[in-house]
């Protein structure tokens, strides 16, 4: 696939097929979040792949019970390391961690799309919740969790406000 089809194409999928993602597939997706840019190619971000349904079960709750979460076979948490990046740019470091999270999550998700598999950004969920149930260390934030799986559904385009969030040679 082009990577402006994957782009155009991919949509926030929240009904998942109960299917198994192929052990490579699942290779390739995590990947294409080692190649995302990162601020000095520190890689400020670590992932957690989460299989197990009774741990996918407490995420849906910490995530305000979007239960969606449960029905994709994997959910990957996508975890800022502000320890690494700051250790090199200080307070910097800590936009640098989310940036660097930021970017894994775009490459999966089109990386994704490319395998015809379906992905949601779910950033609403309650932090210490998230930290707690996976044993974040310290200087580690939770950004997003990704599930991942086969779509169920084909949403139609949310409205984009487009041009009028372009602004030419200054604000
Ligand atoms: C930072 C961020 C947080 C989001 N949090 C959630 C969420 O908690 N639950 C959810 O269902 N979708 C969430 N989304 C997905 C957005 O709702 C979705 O991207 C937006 O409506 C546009 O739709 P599209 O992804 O299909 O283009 C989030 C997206 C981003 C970038």
């Amino acid at each position: 696939m082009e990577v402006a089809d994957a782009i155009e194409l991919r949509r926030s999928i929240r009904r998942f097929k109960n299917k198994e993602i192929p052990e490579g597939m699942l290779k390739e997706v995590l990947r294409a979040a080692h190649m995302a840019p990162s601020a000095g190619n520190l890689q400020g971000r670590d992932l957690i792949i989460i299989k197990d349904n009774a741990v996918k079960e407490l995420l849906c709750m910490a995530a305000l019970n979007q239960y969606f979460i449960m029905a994709a076979p994997v959910c990957i948490v996508v975890c800022a390391n502000v320890s690494r990046s700051s250790a090199r740019y200080g307070k910097r470091g800590e936009l640098y961690a989310v940036q660097d999270s930021s970017a894994a999550i775009m490459n999966m998700m089109l990386m994704a799309q490319d395998l015809g598999l379906g992905t949601c950004w779910v950033g609403a969920f309650n932090e210490a919740a998230v930290t707690q149930l996976l044993s974040l260390p310290a200087g580690v934030r939770p950004v997003a969790l990704i599930p991942i799986g086969y779509p169920d559904e084909s949403p139609e385009v949310p409205p984009r406000m487009g041009e009028a969030t372009e602004h030419w040679g200054k604000w």
